[in-house]
């Protein structure tokens, strides 16, 4: 079951919210493979670039509530 992005999410931080809505997508993706006709290649350049996004939001995210306090 797909999990959509709500407005309610937001923290009304425009980059921030602009990159959990990115991990709402590609958690959408990843979901919505076919397991049949995915290659080992294409998977693992999907994962790839999901964990390479979450590790690259996770810092940012920590910066800014580190900012914040
Ligand atoms: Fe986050």
């Amino acid at each position: 079951m797909a999990t959509q992005w709500k407005d309610s999410f937001s923290l009304h931080h425009e980059t921030i919210d602009a990159q959990h809505k990115e991990l709402f997508r590609l958690a959408n993706f990843v979901e919505n493979i076919d397991a049949r006709t995915i290659t080992k290649i294409e998977l693992s350049h999907l994962f790839n670039e999901f964990f390479t996004y979450m590790r690259n939001h996770f810092a940012e995210e920590e910066a800014y509530m580190a900012s914040i306090e």
